[in-house]
């Protein structure tokens, strides 16, 4: 089927309701994303704690995790009272209209609490169902440091930019001299399974990144700070923005041996980099946990 004529199935529209559609979509994005990083970034409360714990006693909660990510559900159930909403904290309040808002009201919490500048605000509009690997994809998204000021976006079919530069990624440089930006889960199984695959990759790579964001590691894809990215266990609203920002780059994301990106493996980079990464984290056993 051509764009040029009959419009994108994925949003079922037609080209120019489409263009003002997912144009609409990326500036909601945006404008929400700036709004809840300058609440975190100014609204940190002196002595800022842990508010509550998750999946171990390392996954953290703050307050303002939870005042961002009401802050974001206000601001675009306003303008988009139909839409679904999947955030972090709060889980997934179904829409009418198919499209939901893919939220991560702190993507780096950790960084956050310890008072380190890699946290991001993550904001994605997509098609689909977020909860399922494969069955969702993208239309648009913000990723918005609030202490660097950096605003990645990205728009389905139409680029992805850092501060309103568009941004194209080069030829990546072959394995052993990738850089690679990686994250590790909070649980004792999943980082036991982690280091065992670490220590096969890193003498096979330049080195590895271990910054805190997953959603700013994908973005540094994207602008060319970093090579690659890998991580098992992230969710769709850690990556959901920051996917289509490597997408719309010229990059490629993918699982292993040819399955989707999800909580199992998200693999990104640009291509022959991103299948040469996938075939050593598949040969290293990177998508199992080591025994609990
Ligand atoms: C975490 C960050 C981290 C990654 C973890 C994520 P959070 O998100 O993205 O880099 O390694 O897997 O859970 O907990 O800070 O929102
Ligand atoms: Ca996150």
């Amino acid at each position: 089927m051509s764009e040029g004529t009959t419009g994108n199935p994925a949003t079922g529209r037609d080209n120019a309701h489409q263009d003002c559609e997912i144009a609409e979509l990326v500036r909601l994005a945006t404008s929400a994303a700036q709004q809840a990083g300058a609440l975190v970034r100014d609204r940190r409360p002196a002595g800022l704690g842990v508010e509550r714990t998750k999946t171990s006693p390392t996954d953290v909660v703050t307050v303002m995790d939870h005042a961002a990510e009401d802050l974001l559900r206000e601001v675009l159930t306003a303008q988009r009272p139909g839409d679904g909403v999947l955030g972090e904290e709060h889980g997934l309040q179904p829409g009418s209209t198919g499209l939901v808002w893919v939220v991560d009201p702190i993507d780096g919490t950790v960084n956050y609490l310890y008072g380190l500048p890699t946290y991001a605000v993550s904001v994605a509009a997509v098609r689909g169902d977020p909860m399922v690997p494969g069955a969702w994809s993208p239309l648009a998204g913000c990723v918005h440091n609030p202490e660097t000021g950096q605003t990645w976006t990205a728009s389905a079919g139409r680029g992805a930019w850092l501060d309103g530069q568009p941004l194209r990624m080069g030829a990546p440089p072959p394995m052993e001299r990738a850089l690679i930006a990686t994250g590790f889960g909070y649980r004792e199984a999943r980082r036991r399974g982690q280091a065992r695959v670490l220590a096969r990759l890193l003498p096979q790579i330049r080195d590895i990144r271990r910054q805190g964001s997953a959603a700013i590691d994908l973005c540094q894809v994207a602008s060319g700070n970093v090579d690659g990215y890998y991580e098992r266990g992230v969710q769709a609203w850690d990556v959901a923005a920051a996917m289509l920002v490597v997408t719309e780059a010229g990059g490629r994301v993918s699982g292993l041996e040819g399955r989707p990106p999800s909580p199992d493996m998200i693999v990104a980079a640009a291509e022959p980099l991103c299948g040469a990464l996938v075939a050593a984290l598949t040969a290293a056993g990177a998508g199992e946990d080591d025994p609990e």
